[in-house]
């Protein structure tokens, strides 16, 4: 049975059709990439499974549960956690503390302890802050337990992040370009923590434009393309799939011959890779 499925998800904005009639399903446990060019509409997906965006048309189960037209709040009560493509930290507060936010949906370390010094909330707060710096530990943060956000580096803030989602205890957790504006070796690092999450049992559904990265971990990709699917299936399948490197490339190149057997994951990755302006995977290294 699969964790999430979508059923003829659309999303429309004034005439442009940014997600249309997608039908979709996530497995638990997975490792699930979505991936397409630039406008393709992923964000608009991942704003629709996290209550940002209310679909036009069409329905959204997460386990057994119809949650279209929830709240984020509801979305994130259920069990769905979320990173952003533009980083949305508070640098008005400690990296713990964006952390912690994440742990305030749970009740038992409410806001309120904050401010009322009251012995049992007080412990509250205490273990609160300890689950928080353990989450930054595990991303690999240890060494900014006591950073103010303002003083993070990218790369930092890209992980605390991941943290903060991880607070709220999600079993599916939706990236959104966490490698975009990364240098390569914290790119590559990426999919150590990718694995590590799915260790902890949580689904990973990982928007991307980094192909070296998507092609290592992918248990299987999604393409868009103009809010469509165009593909989906194994990595493997889906980089040597002429459509996805069309869709990339444009038809002229697709229809080289040459460009078409040389190029499969590498030509497209390479394309997605210098849309994103990111330029930071060697995609070559994608074709192993
Ligand atoms: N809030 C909005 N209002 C109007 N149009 C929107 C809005 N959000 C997205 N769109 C449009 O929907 C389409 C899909 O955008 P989306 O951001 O989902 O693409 P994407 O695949 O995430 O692209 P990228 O790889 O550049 O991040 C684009 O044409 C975009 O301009
Ligand atoms: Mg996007």
């Amino acid at each position: 049975m699969s964790l999430l499925r979508v059923e003829n998800l659309s999303k429309e904005f004034g005439g442009v059709h940014a997600v249309e009639g997608l039908n979709y399903e996530i497995q638990p446990g997975a490792v699930h990439s979505i991936i397409g060019p630039n406008g393709a509409g992923k964000t608009t997906l991942l704003n629709m499974l996290t209550g940002v965006y209310i679909p036009s048309d069409g329905r959204i189960i997460f386990e057994e549960h119809d949650l279209t037209g929830l709240a984020p709040f509801e979305y994130a009560a259920h069990g769905i956690a979320r990173t952003f493509q533009n980083l949305q930290v508070f640098f008005n507060m400690s990296a713990l503390e964006n952390v912690m936010v994440g742990r305030y949906l749970h009740e038992r370390c409410g806001l309120a302890s904050a401010l009322l010094r009251f012995p049992r909330l007080a412990r509250a707060e205490r273990a609160c802050r300890d689950e928080a710096a353990e989450l930054m530990r595990y991303v690999g943060l240890q060494d900014y337990l006591s950073t103010a956000s303002t003083a993070m580096p990218y790369g930092a803030l890209k992980r605390l992040e991941i943290a903060r989602a991880l607070a709220t205890q999600p079993r599916l957790i939706l990236l959104d370009e966490p490698a975009a504006g990364l240098n390569p070796t914290e790119a590559l690092d990426l999919d150590v923590l990718i694995g590590r999450l799915t260790e902890r049992g949580i689904t990973v559904v990982l928007v991307e434009h980094n192909m070296r990265l998507v092609m290592g971990v992918s248990d299987h990709i999604l393409v868009l393309d103009y809010g469509r699917k165009l593909a989906e299936g194994a990595a493997a399948a889906v980089r040597n799939d002429p459509r996805v490197i069309e869709a990339y490339l444009g038809s002229s190149v697709a229809s080289d011959g040459a460009a078409a057997s040389a190029g499969s994951a590498a030509s497209a990755a390479s394309a997605a890779s210098a849309a994103s302006g990111g330029g930071q995977a060697d995609l070559r290294g994608t074709s192993h």
